[in-house]
């Protein structure tokens, strides 16, 4: 009795994990809704404001779309772009829908994105090497463990925006937001006019190298 119950119990775990995992024929069709903004291959348009998605982490992806549809992310009323997503992300219905098109989206290839700002890369990189990298690791890259997401291979122009986002309140202040509390903290401690674009730039520079590591 009780070897089947262990067994059951078992059997019921793997039904579990399969099942908590995203789909891709499922998650395509529900693609379908985003394409407009970001792209058939997830690749983004920056002309929208919409970020490559393609390129970044499955575990972050799955957390911005939860915060965004539970309000925790892009309801500040100033959040212009912020505004555009927020019905995607509430059109989706539940964790499985989410993981579902997450799922297709890491199905695409990954794509480069275009360098669209100006910025001074020498002290980006100075400041990246000193403050960034301990969370979003050396190469950019991210770190699951500390929840800081991969920041190479999205649009410049996008990380410069989310990055002043957090600076002026915008992002990061909701009382659930934990993690992006943490960024916001650093982002107004940090005292410098031109830090956002000078890090965003000296991160698209890693493009190539990020490539190179994915093979
Ligand atoms: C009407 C245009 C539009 C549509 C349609 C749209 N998005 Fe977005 N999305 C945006 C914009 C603009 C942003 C940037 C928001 C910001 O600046 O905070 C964004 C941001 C995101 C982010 C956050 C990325 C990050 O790095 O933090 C995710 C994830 C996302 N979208 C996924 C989706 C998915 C999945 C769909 C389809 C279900 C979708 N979007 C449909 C415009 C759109
Ligand atoms: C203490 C750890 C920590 C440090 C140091 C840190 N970050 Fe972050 N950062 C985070 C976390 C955690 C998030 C995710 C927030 C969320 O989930 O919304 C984040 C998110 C971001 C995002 C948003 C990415 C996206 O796709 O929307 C940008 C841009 C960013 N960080 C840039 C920087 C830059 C530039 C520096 C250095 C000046 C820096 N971070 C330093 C923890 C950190």
């Amino acid at each position: 009795m009780i070897k089947h119950l262990a067994l059951l119990s078992l059997l019921i775990l793997i039904a579990d994990n399969i099942l908590a995992q995203g789909r891709v024929r499922q998650g395509k069709v529900l693609f379908r809704q985003c394409i407009l903004c970001h792209g058939e291959n997830a690749q983004g348009d920056i002309t929208l404001g919409a970020p490559a998605l393609v390129n970044q982490d499955a575990w972050y992806l799955e957390r911005q779309l939860a915060n965004i549809a539970a309000g925790v992310r892009s309801e500040d009323p100033s959040d212009f772009f912020g505004k555009r997503m927020s019905p995607n992300a509430k059109a989706l219905k539940g964790q499985q829908a989410r993981e579902d098109v997450v799922a297709y989206i890491k199905s695409l290839p990954p794509t480069k994105t275009r360098g669209l700002i100006k910025g001074n890369a020498e002290k980006g990189h100075e400041y990246y090497q000193m403050i960034c990298g301990a969370c979003h690791g050396p190469n950019a890259m991210g770190n699951k463990i500390l929840n800081a997401p991969r920041l190479v291979g999205i649009n410049d122009l996008y990380l410069k925006r989310q990055y002043l986002n957090f600076k002026d309140g915008i992002r990061g202040a909701h009382v659930n937001d934990k993690f992006g509390a943490q960024m916001a903290f650093i982002a107004q401690k940090l005292q410098g006019k031109n830090i956002a674009a000078d890090v965003a730039v000296y991160i698209h520079s890693l493009q190539d190298q990020a490539e190179n590591q994915n093979k």
